[in-house]
């Protein structure tokens, strides 16, 4: 069940007049959708210097979304999410939206300054989780306020709390601490590998490019993390990832085209491959332990698979035989086992190869 364009047109057509006839200045439209962009206390800022805001709240499905293409010629328009998860209707989700921007109209709060220390306050400390907060009695069922807060010590003070919201944001929220915590695959665009060294595939938050021998280094740090769980699970610490030296890796890359996914400046993830005959290789699919089960790993293979050459009719990966979550990502991606050996050593025990057909239509 999907919210008809004809009531919302004929709604949001008199409220735009009306408003226009009381003067009361440029509206902007508010639509809650769970598929919108993240509210956050950033946007809460901005909508706040708004003159006027008209929420467009939806229920079963959602709005014909030839409402919000439509009214998006006459005004600005604005999908906007509370959170990853779903509720019934979006007034509850107005409500919140409306709470935290009236709560920054100068004049609402008592004393302006309770706002600067707020969590997500994107002040010095650039949108911390607040500090654990006290007030009297000092001692209460047993428990007591930090004696630090009763010390009357001010900067010993301002330097315990800055810890303590540090300390908080990085048990709860790690993703504020550092930005390549925000990188999802929905995220990343399609594109094609680059294939040379001055080819970088971007968006916003991340950049892929070939890797040169200077990326050896974090390569090696990026594949042992990866692989120790892969070889704790299969009590396999002889993995040829995790036994490989720093030069074994900076010839991986002359031997292999690899290429290396960076968010925030830092490696997050990678991926080689090379032809072999008919055969498009496809091994070293890693994600850092941090920012795996978020899709990046299925992104970059989908990206290896379309980097396959015209004449390549099949496309082979490696992986671990005791991954089971590796396994169902390839399996849904089409590969099964193909049951040969994976012949690059001893140290490759444990290693399975799976295989697809590229169909006719691949080019
Ligand atoms: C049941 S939801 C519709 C969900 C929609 N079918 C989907 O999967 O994206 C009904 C309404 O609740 C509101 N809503 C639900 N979850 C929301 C969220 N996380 N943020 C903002 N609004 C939400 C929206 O107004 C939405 O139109």
């Amino acid at each position: 069940m999907v919210m008809k364009a004809e009531p919302w047109g004929a709604a949001l057509d008199h409220l735009l007049t009306s408003g226009q006839a009381a003067g009361d200045g440029p509206a902007r439209l508010i639509v809650p959708s769970p598929s919108g962009k993240l509210f956050s206390q950033a946007d809460a800022e901005r909508l706040s210097r708004e003159r006027r805001l008209i929420f467009a709240c939806g229920r079963y499905e959602g709005i014909d979304q030839r409402v919000m293409d439509h009214f998006a010629k006459r005004l600005p328009v604005e999908e906007i999410s509370i959170g990853d998860f779903v509720i019934n209707g979006g007034e509850a989700a107005a409500l919140v939206i409306i709470e935290s921007i009236a709560r920054l109209i100068p004049g609402f709060m008592g004393n302006a300054s309770s706002l600067a220390e707020e969590s997500h306050h994107q002040g010095s400390e650039g949108g911390l989780l607040e500090y654990p907060v006290y007030t009297k009695p000092a001692t209460w069922r047993g428990l007591e306020v930090p004696a630090v807060l009763l010390s009357g010590h001010h900067a010993k003070i301002v330097q315990w709390r800055r810890d303590q919201a540090r300390r908080r944001t990085a048990e709860r929220r790690p993703d504020l601490l550092h930005p390549s915590q925000a990188l999802r695959s929905e995220e990343l665009t399609r594109g094609a590998l680059p294939r040379t060294e001055d080819e970088v595939l971007r968006t916003e938050d991340m950049v892929v490019r070939l890797a040169t021998p200077a990326d050896a280094g974090e390569l090696l740090t990026l594949q042992r993390a990866c692989w120790v769980a892969e070889a704790q699970r299969g009590d396999a610490l002889w993995l040829l990832p995790l036994t490989e030296s720093l030069d074994d890796v900076r010839a991986g890359l002359s031997a292999w085209q690899t290429w290396v996914l960076r968010s925030a400046g830092r490696l997050v993830a990678s991926v080689r491959a090379g032809q072999r005959g008919h055969t498009w290789q496809i091994s070293r699919l890693m994600v850092a332990p941090d920012l795996q089960g978020r899709g990046i790993g299925r992104w970059l293979l989908e990206l290896a698979e379309s980097a396959a050459p015209e004449e390549a009719t099949r496309i082979e990966v490696f992986t671990g035989a005791a991954s089971e979550s590796n396994h169902r990502m390839y399996k849904r991606a089409g590969y099964r086992p193909t049951g040969e050996p994976c012949l690059r050593g001893e140290a490759d025990e444990g290693v399975v190869r799976l295989a697809k057909h590229r169909g006719p239509d691949h080019h």
